[in-house]
Order: C-alpha cells, then structure tokens, then sequence
C-alpha cells in the first residue's frame, strides 16, 4: 500500500482489557477473523477501528479510545467505539445475529426482525463511521470486516469521499431468493455499494452478491468486469479466501509445550487408539448435532470401533444470550451425555467434551494428535478450522472430513474426504472410509492439503487485496 495508511473497522477488537483484583490484563478474544487480521495489522501498522467492551478497555485508551498494540511490543493502534448495553443488545445480539447471521446462513427460520434491532444497528454504524473518519484522510485505505458494519461504508463515504474503502465479508453471501428475505436488503445494499471493493470468499458469493445488487433499483451490474455502477461509483467484486498463518501453526504444532500437553491429556481422559477431533463455536451453523447423530451411528453399526474410537469435541460458548444458542448449547451437552452413558465403558468414553479455555498449545496438540478431523457445518462462509487442523498435521497424517457446505471445500473438498451433514448415512459411511484409508494415502492428501493451506495463508489473502486496490487505483488513475 506504498505509505497509504490502512484502518482497519470490524465489531471485535484484536485485544481486550480486563481488570482483575486492580491488575489489568488484556486478552486476545476468540474467533477466525481477528486471529486472522492481527498478524496483518502487526506487519502493515495503521488503525484498527473496534467496539471497547469493557470499563477497562477504555481506562487504558487515550480519550478518543485509543490505545497501541500488542501491548508487548506496539505495532498498531486499536480505536475503541463505546456502545452502551442497550445498543449492544439490538445492534450485535440483535441485527448483526439474528437477523443478518441467519440470513445469510440460509437459515430464515432462526431469524427475529425485532423493530428495534434495525435502529440500533443504523446507530452503531454510526458511531463507527464517526471514529473511522476521524481516523481517515483522503489519502487512508479504509478496509471494513463482515457483517456488523453493513452501512458504515456509506456513511463514511458521505464524510470522505476520496478515501478508498473496501469491505470484506466473511461469512456467506446468498442468492437473491435468499437475501430478499431480510427486511433492510436495499439499505445493505446502497452501504455495501459505497465501496471501491468488495471481497467474499469464494467466486459463488460474488456472483450471488451481482445478483442482488442487480435488484436493487439504480444499479448496472457489469459482469465481464464484475463490477456494479451505482451512485456515480463503481464497486468492483472479487473472490478472496482467507488463509490462515500456516508456518505459525505448524511451528506450534511442533513445539514441545504441544507435546507435554498431549501427553497429559491422554492420560488424564480416556481416550481410544484412534481419536477424532471437532472444535468450534458453539453456533447452529457448525451442524454440531448432526455430528454426533452420525457418531452415534457409527458406535451402533460398528461395535468394534467402541473402546478404540473417541470423539473430542471442542466448544467455545458463543453469543449465549441467544435463544437459538442457549438451546444449541444444552442440546449438544445432553446429547453427549447421552450417547456417553449409552456406549461408554469403565475405561473408555466416546465423546470428551472440552467447553473450558485451552491454551493454544492444547488446540495444537488435538490438533497435531487427532486421525480425523471433522469440519461438517450446516453452512459455513469459509470455516478456519479445516486449515488449522491441516497445518497442524505435521505428524502421522490424519484424514480431514469437510462438509460441502462449506467455502473452504473450494480449496480443500479434493483432498478432504468430502460429508453432507443432514445425509447421515453418507456421513457414517465417510468416516468409515477416512478410518481405513492407508497411511500412503493418508500421507498423499495430506501433503497436498497442507501445500494449499502454506501457499494461500492469510498474507497471500492480505497481498491479493492490496495488489486488487493498487490496480484499481491505476486504473482510476489512467482513466482521469
Ligand atoms: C465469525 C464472524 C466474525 C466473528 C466470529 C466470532 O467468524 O465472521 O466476525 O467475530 O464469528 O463471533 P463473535 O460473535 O463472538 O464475534
């Protein structure tokens, strides 16, 4: 980006501050996007725009929010917004999850339009078009993430027309018989299109997202160069997949601490020979029930497998405030409770279920250690986790088990050995398959998972977008 200066805007910040007994801690919050993101601003500086959370947030920041990062060694700022309790409930609980989250899951039915989320969310993007244009000259790149800030490019555009924004949204984009069901679908739109670029995952979103951009009244919608013209601008669209920082991964995967951990792990829980591993939020999207149906199958049809067999699931509690979340997190615990006190024996359990923190070691470890990893969401714009357990693999290969339904079965659905998750018997029988794999083989997918993983991490995901906007300017340039 020469010495242009990036903002970066996403609803979750890289850092958050907490104060405990007078001390003050800071913690990196869970999730794929600012994992992916914080590695980017360390190597690029500039500003990350972000909702402050917490009292502690702020008493560390300047009095525009502002405070540099990672605390050990500062390499960018991070701008906290403060939102009260009321705002956070309608605008993040709310809009952002209830609305457009299940939206474009294709999940319609788990969608509450509530009156009152629709005006907060307008409110919230508000306040962060406020600090991002006090953050942004016309010189600034301005570089907004997903789905909680679906209007603040327009209103940012409003206050700095020269500046350059682009948005990346990470999770799934829809077709148009799908979008149409929200309720705001041209005003997220008419922000959206106040771009100079906007990024999806996978080519199929752009085209979905061309689609719905057709509909909305005042646009033309240019196919061979993928771009709309609304507004007296032009916002081109292209296909971006996040990557993940994969020599990181794999340098921890390697680690000792990773390996001490293993080993205190398969002693402390009773573990089969051969240990499968899923690891998510706890969020309908990720068909974590649906798994354990299958699992269940497997167990029933395979006596065999019982005693050698364990699933380790993973979970991280999220948005829990939720009803469609509460209920998804009490369904997934008593239907392990279930299956456990079904199959397991003195010696063995069949699903361990991790709902505490783990260190990173310990993720890696499950990782490094599992035979199968099992990706299978219902839908999934991308999904990280298939990448991690990949880059992770540097032992005796494993076998990845990903659901079509996923983005990341673009890249990896050759090599993965490929479920549906509402096709249960097909799923039972995957597994079967990925178990009796030879090690050849297993060695074979592996190797070409993790080149694909290496080559397209989350810097050839950073440089693609920064090469995209520099042609984009050229060409603005040449055109003038
Ligand atoms: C998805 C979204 C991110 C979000 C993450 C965690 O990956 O694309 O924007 O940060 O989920 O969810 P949360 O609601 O806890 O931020």
């Amino acid at each position: 980006l020469g010495d242009r200066e990036l903002i970066v805007a996403s609803n979750r910040q890289p850092y958050s501050h907490e104060r405990e007994n007078g001390e003050i801690s800071v913690s990196r919050p869970a999730g794929g996007l600012t994992s992916a993101l914080d590695p980017v601003m360390q190597s690029a500086g500039g500003t990350w725009v972000a909702w402050g959370s917490g009292d502690a947030d702020f008493d560390v920041a300047d009095e525009d929010g502002r405070v540099g990062v990672p605390p050990e060694s500062p390499a960018y700022d991070i701008r906290r917004v403060e939102l009260t309790d009321e705002q956070v409930e309608g605008y993040y609980y709310g809009y952002s999850n209830q609305v457009l989250w299940p939206i474009c899951h294709i999940d319609p039915a788990k969608m509450n339009a509530d009156t009152a989320f629709w005006e907060h969310y307008q409110r919230a993007n508000r306040a962060f078009a406020d600090a991002i244009a006090d953050e942004t000259t016309e010189e600034s790149v301005v570089w907004f993430q997903d789905y909680h800030l679906g209007l603040a490019p327009r209103m940012v555009r409003e206050e700095r027309p020269d500046a350059f924004c682009m948005q990346f949204w990470h999770i799934t984009w829809p077709s148009w018989d799908a979008f149409q069901a929200c309720p705001h679908y041209e005003q997220l739109l008419d922000g959206l299109l106040a771009n100079d670029l906007v990024g999806f995952h996978t080519e199929r979103y752009c085209q979905n997202f061309l689609d719905c951009a057709a509909m909305l009244s005042g646009t033309r919608v240019d196919r061979a160069t993928r771009s709309v013209v609304y507004e007296g601008g032009r916002t081109f669209v292209r296909p971006f997949p996040l990557g993940i920082d994969a020599d990181n991964r794999q340098e921890l995967a390697d680690s000792t601490e990773t390996t001490a951990f293993w080993e205190s792990f398969r002693r402390e829980h009773d573990l089969g020979e051969t240990v499968a591993v899923g690891v998510e939020r706890l969020d309908y999207t990720k068909g974590i029930p649906e798994r354990l149906t299958a699992l269940e199958r497997f167990w029933e049809r395979h006596p065999e497998w019982r005693g050698e067999f364990t699933y380790v699931q993973k979970a991280s509690e999220s948005r829990s405030q939720i009803d469609a979340y509460g209920e998804l997190q009490a369904e997934v615990e008593s239907e392990i409770e279930r299956i456990n006190d079904r199959f397991g024996t003195d010696d063995w359990v069949p699903v361990v279920y991790l709902n505490e923190h783990l260190p990173k070691e310990g993720l890696a470890a499950l990782y490094r250690e599992a035979d199968l990893g099992i990706v299978s969401p219902r839908r999934d714009g991308m999904n990280l986790v298939a990448k991690e357990f990949v880059a992770s693999q540097v032992d005796e290969p494993g076998v990845l088990l990903l659901s079509e339904l996923t983005g990341a079965n673009e890249e990896l659905g050759d090599e993965a050995v490929t479920v549906h998750p509402h096709h249960t018997n097909e799923f039972v029988e995957a597994i079967e398959r990925a178990l009796s794999l030879p090690k050849s083989e297993r060695k074979r997918r592996m190797h070409d998972l993790r080149k694909q993983v290496h080559s397209n991490d989350v810097y050839a995901w950073m440089n693609a977008q920064f090469r995209t906007i520099e042609a984009i300017r050229r060409g603005r340039e040449v055109a003038a």
